[in-house]
């Protein structure tokens, strides 16, 4: 058989994603973000999320086919992230793919978002085949997660995750506490450029070494937001200015060093020499840089598909279908609903 034509449908957060491939190629990968009707709430709204999916859906569905140059009728198969992710979000894209699937008789595949993210990077064209295994770390604002992937369709094991806020929901949260708009990341990164990563010592929560053999590999970063906070307050009650750019580059310096230490830690006590990094956190140079240079003097190779496939869409859905089908995996059947906590 050819390479399956899937369409991917990815609505678990606030962008709603739509991604053809053939196989491993990708065709299209159209997303459509709510993220400006969030901004003046500071956070993903989820109520706003799912009615902007319910919009979006039909139009990017159009768009994503004219721009792989394919028909529905064409499709081999449909698949949907069934979770993790928002609950009522989610649901409109179950409803959407069970919908098409049922009205075209076409085979129905229900993903996991967070190994949808590691597959994205058999969508880089340029970067080889994936090797087995390889840790992956995921950073968004919705998830911080550690996973040894042992195969892509079968073996996945999660390490470790956030025990209260996602990274990139740090960052958020930082920035509005530095009175920076959202998305946080993006306004974090540029102030931090200007400033000293050494000025402040911020906490780098469970990353001590008998933090990660009883914790796993648990990320917590609710104690440096609150670090932060109060760093802010008592300087502000003393009358003094904040110095803006110091305090999110030792902020990011504290984020950054747990991401990698944790990432890095797994790799050696896996005695696995591959890391994929994943998610919109990835943006972050010096998360990157960091990364690099360190996992360079570990022996570690670092795999970073390009950002557009990084942030949530519909195309790493569909590729990690066609993976599946590839494998021998039968579809779905329509008895799955969405599920905000799926495990990997
Ligand atoms: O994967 P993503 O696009 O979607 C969701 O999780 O919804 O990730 C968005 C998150 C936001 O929290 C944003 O602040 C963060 O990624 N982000 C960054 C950067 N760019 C985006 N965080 C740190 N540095 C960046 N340059
Ligand atoms: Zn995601």
């Amino acid at each position: 058989m050819d390479a399956p034509l899937v369409l991917g449908i990815e609505t678990s957060c606030d962008e709603t994603g739509i991604g053809i491939v053939r196989g491993r190629q990708l065709l299209s990968n159209t997303i459509a973000s709510s993220m400006d009707e969030h901004a003046r709430y500071g956070g993903v709204v989820p109520e706003v999320a799912a009615r902007a999916h319910l919009e979006a859906l039909q139009p990017s569905i159009d768009a994503a086919l004219a721009e792989a140059g394919v028909t529905l009728a064409e499709l081999d198969a449909v698949a949907v992230t069934s979770g993790p992710g928002l609950a009522g979000a989610l649901m409109v894209g179950v409803g959407a793919a069970k919908g098409l699937a049922v009205a075209l008789d076409k085979p129905l595949y229900a993903v996991n978002h967070l190994v949808g993210h590691i597959a994205a990077d058999i969508l880089d064209a340029d970067a080889g085949a994936l090797e087995y295994p390889t840790v992956a770390l995921l950073v968004s604002g919705g998830h911080t997660s550690l996973l040894l992937v042992r195969d892509l369709t079968s073996d996945v094991e999660l390490l470790g995750e956030t025990m209260d806020d996602a990274a990139g929901e740090a960052f958020d949260k930082v920035a509005r506490l530095l009175k920076l708009p959202y998305p946080g990341g993006p306004e974090i990164d540029r102030a931090a450029a200007d400033g000293d990563p050494t000025a402040i010592r911020f906490p780098r929560g469970l990353s001590r070494a008998s933090d990660m053999a009883s914790h796993r590999y648990d990320f917590s970063f609710s104690g440096l937001k609150t670090a932060v906070a109060r760093w802010v307050e008592q300087h502000e009650a003393a009358g003094l200015p904040v110095p803006v750019a110091d305090v999110a580059a030792s902020f990011r310096e504290a984020v950054v060093d747990v991401l990698v230490t944790k990432a890095l830690d797994a790799c050696a006590r896996n005695g696995v020499p591959r890391l994929l990094l994943g998610g919109g956190v990835i943006a972050n140079r010096r998360l990157r840089d960091v990364a690099l240079e360190r996992a360079a003097a570990a022996g570690v190779a670092v795999r970073i598909p390009p950002l557009r496939l990084c942030t949530d869409n519909g195309a790493m859905i569909a590729a990690l279908a066609a993976e599946l089908i590839a494998s021998g995996r039968r579809p779905s059947t329509l008895a799955f609903g969405a599920d905000s906590t799926l495990p990997v």
